[in-house]
C-alpha cells in the first residue's frame, strides 16, 4: 500500500511502543518519517527498523513540553523532508498517584507533556498545513479520559485533548485539515508494563487481568493503534474530523 507516497510525518515519543509502531506502519505505507522522541539517538532505533524494511525515516531530539525546540525542530524537519503534511501527537507520560497524594509537581508534568505538547506541536504544525491546504492531525488520548482510579492527572489531560481535537477540527477545517483522535484501552507497551509495576504485578500477570474484563479476552498491540491513526491520516478518512476514536477491545 502506498496511501501516503510524498507525504511527510511527524510522530512524536516514537522511539518506542505506540509511537513506534505507528512510525513503521506510515512509513511501510510510503510517508517519509520524522521519528521524534527526547533525544535523536533515542528515536534513532525506530530510524533503522524503518530503513531495513526499506523505508525512509529520520531522527529527531525534542522535548515536545518546550515550544520553542518544537519550533525548531520542525522548521529542521520542513527543510529537510520538504514538508509537513501529517502529525502524530503520541508523546505522553505517566505520574499515577490518588489524588490526595498527588503533588503538584506531577499534576503539572502530566498536563505539559501530554496535553500542552499537543498544543505546541499543533500550533506550530498548523502554520505550514495552512499554507499548504493540506494536514492531518492525530492525537494520542486515552479511554482514562473517562476517569480512572490513580490517574487523574492523565486523564484530565488525555480529555484536555478530546477537547482541544474538536476545537482544532472547527478552526483548521476551512484549511483542509483534518483533526482527530485515538483513545486507547490497554495497550502492552513499557507504559503499562511501569503500571503493572506499581501495582506489584510482571507485565504479563496485569495483562492477564485486564483481558480478563475486557470483551475481547486480550490486551491490544501498538500495531492495532498504529493502523487506526494510518486510517485517520489517510484519505480513506478524508470525511472523519473531531472525532476521538475509542479502540479499547469492546470495553465500556
Ligand atoms: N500503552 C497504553 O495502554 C496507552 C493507552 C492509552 C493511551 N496511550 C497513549 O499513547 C501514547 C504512547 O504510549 P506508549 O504506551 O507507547 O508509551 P511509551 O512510554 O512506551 O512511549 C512514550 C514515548 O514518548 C517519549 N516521550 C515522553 N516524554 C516526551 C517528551 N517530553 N518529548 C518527546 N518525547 C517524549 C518517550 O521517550 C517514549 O519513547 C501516550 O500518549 C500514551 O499516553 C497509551
Amino acid at each position: 500500500m502506498t496511501r501516503f507516497a510524498g507525504k511527510v510525518a511527524v510522530v512524536t515519543g516514537a522511539a518506542q511502543g505506540i509511537g513506534a509502531a505507528t512510525a513503521l506502519r506510515l512509513a511501510e505505507e510510503g510517508a517519509v518519517v520524522a521519528v521524534v522522541d527526547l533525544t535523536a539517538e533515542r528515536a534513532q532505533g525506530t530510524v533503522d527498523a524503518i530503513t531495513a524494511k526499506g523505508g525512509t525515516a529520520r531522527a529527531y531530539g525534542c522535548d515536545v513540553a518546550d515550544y520553542d525546540a518544537v519550533a525548531a525542530v520542525f522548521a529542521t524537519v520542513a527543510e529537510e523532508l520538504g514538508a509537513l503534511h501529517i502529525l502524530v501527537n503520541n508523546a505522553g507520560i505517566t505520574r499515577d498517584n490518588l489524588f490526595f497524594k498527588m503533588p503538584k509537581a506531577d499534576w503539572d508534568t502530566v498536563l505539559t507533556v501530554n496535553l500542552t505538547s499537543a498544543y505546541n506541536c499543533s500550533h506550530v504544525a498548523q502554520s505550514y498545513m495552512v499554507k499548504q491546504k493540506y494536514g492531518k492531525i492525530v492525537s494520542l488520548s486515552s479511554r482514562s479520559a473517562l476517569g480512572n482510579r490513580g490517574q487523574a492527572n492523565y486523564a484530565a489531560a488525555k480529555a484536555g485533548i478530546q477537547g482541544l481535537t474538536a476545537t482544532l477540527a472547527i478552526e483548521l477545517g476551512p484549511y483542509n485539515i483534518n483533526v482527530n483522535a485515538v483513545a486507547p484501552g490497554y495497550i502492552a507497551t513499557a507504559m503499562t508494563a511501569g503500571t503493572a509495576e506499581r501495582v506489584g504485578a510482571t507485565p504479563e500477570e496485569h495483562q492477564t487481568q485486564v483481558a480478563e474484563r475486557t470483551p475481547l479476552r486480550r490486551v491490544g498491540q501498538p500495531e492495532e493503534i498504529a493502523a487506526v491513526v494510518a486510517f485517520l491520516v489517510s484519505e480513506d478518512a478524508s470525511y472523519v474530523s473531531g472525532q476521538t476514536l475509542y479502540v479499547n477491545g469492546g470495553a465500556r
